[in-house]
């Protein structure tokens, strides 16, 4: 029996979550909560063991299986992204899907073509959004959408309508981020509506857009010059700006606060609406304490991590029990204090 195993890492965001849905510049991060998805071939399709109707998986793998045309698998799955959290985990599960149904029937299973894919299951299911979540899982590590770079950090570009994306690799100097999550879930696709409905009635919010792009582009150049404070302050202002834009909460906004004597600065980090935030700290255990004083859970977070990776095995039943078993000593999106 064949089986193919792949995983892909969630993200956070430095600067320009909703902006570069227009296609402003943005940094992003992958980080070591990964998704792990296991398939093989099957008379119908089964997820964790549980016969699935296609209708009833999620949208992503449904865009994925249709667009592939493979015949029903079953899918083991062992998500250690937080949903709805802000931290990427419907663009880390399109990847690692992409990556093993590729892989089963013989597609190319390099980062771009999965980001690709990915992203347009991400757009099919949301309706909306950028390539952003979709290339920093493939990518790893950590990408730049639309900033000025060398040719030989260019990943690839994506279009979408009028919108286009320029995806380029970046060097960030070593920094350590603590995520604070509000436990409150938020879908994104409902978050960029608003935010696209704000921005289209109101001329204040276009200019928030335009300024959030320009926050995005200084901390470009305050990581090149490895300033943390200018990184920070723009991290605390971009954060002022999205909550201006009406995509943040009081509980983001408190254990923004809260974090910000500890941290050279802090802001949520996604869509908003609840999931999370991240500050960049020397401090991550103050950091941490400070999150949970206000609610939240603090999972201080690697970078540095590999992106979309993908292995085809032949194997039989005890292959599939070691995989759970190593699975379960991989990060959950729990605590990491
Ligand atoms: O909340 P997440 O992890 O889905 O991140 C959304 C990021 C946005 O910029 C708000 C949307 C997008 O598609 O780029």
């Amino acid at each position: 029996m064949t089986y193919v195993s792949a995983s892909a890492p969630g993200k956070f965001v430095i600067l320009g979550e909703h902006s570069v849905v227009y296609g402003k510049p943005a940094i992003s991060v992958a980080m070591n909560m990964r998704f792990s998805i296991r398939v093989k071939r099957s008379d119908r399709y089964m997820v964790n063991n549980q016969p699935a109707a296609p209708y009833n998986m999620s949208p992503h793998m449904r865009y994925i299986s249709d667009k592939i045309g493979t015949s029903p698998v079953s899918i083991y799955v062992d998500g250690r992204v937080p949903s709805g959290s802000g931290l990427g985990s419907s663009a880390a599960l399109s990847n690692a899907y992409a990556a093993a149904i590729s892989c089963l029937e013989g597609l190319p299973t390099d980062e771009e073509s999965i980001a690709r894919l990915a992203y347009e299951a991400e757009y099919a299911a949301q309706g909306r959004g950028s390539p952003m979540d979709t290339s920093a899982s493939a990518h790893g590590h950590a990408i730049a959408l639309n900033v000025p770079y060398d040719d030989e950090d260019f990943l690839w570009h994506i279009d979408n309508g009028e919108r286009s994306w320029d995806i380029s690799k970046i060097d960030v100097p070593e920094m350590h981020f603590v995520i604070g999550n509000t436990g409150i879930k938020a879908a994104t696709g409902p978050l960029v509506e608003k935010v696209r409905e704000y921005t289209e009635s109101s001329r204040f919010a276009s200019e928030i857009i335009e300024e959030l792009g320009d926050v995005a582009l200084d901390g470009m150049k305050a990581m090149k010059n490895n300033d943390l404070e200018e990184l920070g302050a723009l991290m605390t202002y971009d954060h002022r700006l999205l909550s201006i834009l009406g995509v943040s909460c009081n509980e983001l906004n408190h254990m923004v606060d809260a974090v910000l004597p500890y941290s050279y600065g802090a802001k949520l980090t996604g869509s908003g609406g609840g999931g999370c935030m991240v500050a960049l700290t020397d401090r991550p255990d103050k950091v941490s304490k400070e999150i949970r004083a206000h609610g939240g859970t603090p999972y201080i977070v690697k970078t540095g991590v590999p992106g979309v990776t993908v292995k085809m095995r032949e194997g039989d039943g005890r292959n599939r029990r070691r995989w759970r078993q190593k699975k379960k000593g991989a990060p959950t999106g729990k605590s990491k204090e």
